[in-house]
């Protein structure tokens, strides 16, 4: 018995196994019902007494060799496995991220910009935090004059003769290219505009206009009311029609303010165009020859119009989004809606 233990612990020591299939094995060779540790125990009972001690502590120790040697197997033939297992995944899905896209206010100033562009017009930017002269002085507003009331206004510094402002129309861009642009001038402002308004859906303290300019020799309410059509039927469709209604701006004469047919009901009437067929898109008119002035043109040499119109409400009537406040709160829901809303 002696020799039968010690041949089986030389066995166990050179025991080999490659797959678990193997491991099995040898624990079923060894320590199965029939297995080689299992019939020495079986023997055990055989034993001469004198000898059971000895015996006894040496078939434990090889029973828990041979459980030991088992598990090492075992675990060494797992730790192959993983190891020549491929690391990724490569049949796996890739985990999508979602792709921001333009804000639909960006995307319709853009159409607008992209629009004078083709007519040839440049792009002219200014500052948000204006000065009075700029925003109104220079526009023919005379201090104290009550045209200022049409325009609440955010001060950012008072007390003096020029106070800082947040600009509340894009029309300061004008006088700024004026004063250092030569002549002829065709340009186009956007840009962010800012107005002490209550905020509801129709209206915002913080919105986007587009200002266009063009000044040049013999420039006549005509080319301003063709340069109009040209761009209304450009960003609503060829069948697009539209109508001056007189107005006033200081830094116009005469003013106008723009309609265009309603392009989802044709002129029948709906609930967008309030039943009269016509929806207004801007303010317009002829340079004021004291805005010429004022930035050292001379009116009797030239002349020329200009038009403002709000980004935000070109939005509107393109989606029929009639609440000002979505284009502001950034909603991913209502943004993703324009994901791919780029066409003109
Ligand atoms: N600045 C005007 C506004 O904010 C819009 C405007 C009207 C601009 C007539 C113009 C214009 O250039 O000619 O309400």
């Amino acid at each position: 018995m002696k020799e039968a233990i010690d041949q089986i612990f030389k066995e166990l020591a050179d025991l080999k196994a490659a797959s678990a299939k193997e491991v099995e094995e040898a624990r079923i060779r060894f320590l199965g019902k029939k297995g080689e540790v299992t019939a020495l125990m079986e023997q055990f009972r055989t034993v001469a007494p004198e000898l059971k001690r000895e015996y006894g502590q040496r078939l434990n120790e090889l029973k828990k060799a041979a459980n030991a040697r088992i598990e090492e197997l075992k675990f060494k033939v797992e730790e192959s496995e993983v190891a020549s297992a491929p690391k990724e995944d490569l049949s796996m899905p890739g985990d999508s991220f979602p792709l921001g896209s333009r804000h639909p206010v960006s995307i319709v100033r853009q159409q607008i910009v992209d629009i004078f562009r083709k007519f040839g017009y440049d792009v002219a930017e200014g500052p948000e935090i204006e000065d009075d002269y700029h925003v109104f002085e220079a526009l023919n507003f005379p201090p104290n004059h009550p045209a200022r009331e049409m325009q609440d206004t955010f001060f950012v510094s008072t007390g003096h003769l020029n106070p800082l402002l947040l600009r509340t129309h894009t029309s300061s861009v004008q006088v700024r290219t004026m004063e250092k642009q030569s002549l002829p001038i065709r340009v186009v402002c956007p840009g962010r505009v800012f107005r002490n308004e209550a905020i509801s859906a129709r209206a915002h303290c913080i919105f986007h206009q587009v200002e266009g300019l063009y000044i040049d020799k013999d420039v006549t309410f005509a080319d301003l009311k063709q340069a109009i059509l040209l761009f209304a039927r450009e960003m609503f469709g060829p069948e697009t029609e539209i109508r001056m209604r007189p107005s006033y701006f200081p830094f116009t004469e005469p003013s106008a303010e723009v309609d265009v047919s309603c392009n989802i009901c044709h002129g029948k009437g709906c609930n967008i165009c309030k039943g009269t067929g016509w929806l207004e898109i801007m303010g317009c008119g002829m340079v004021d020859p004291n805005v010429l002035k004022a930035s050292g043109i001379d009116p009797n040499e030239y002349s020329g119009f200009a038009f403002g119109m709000g980004v935000e409400r070109i939005a509107m009537l393109k989606w029929q989004v009639n609440d000002l406040r979505h284009y502001f709160e950034n909603d991913m829901r209502f943004l993703q809606e324009f994901a791919t809303a780029t066409e003109v």
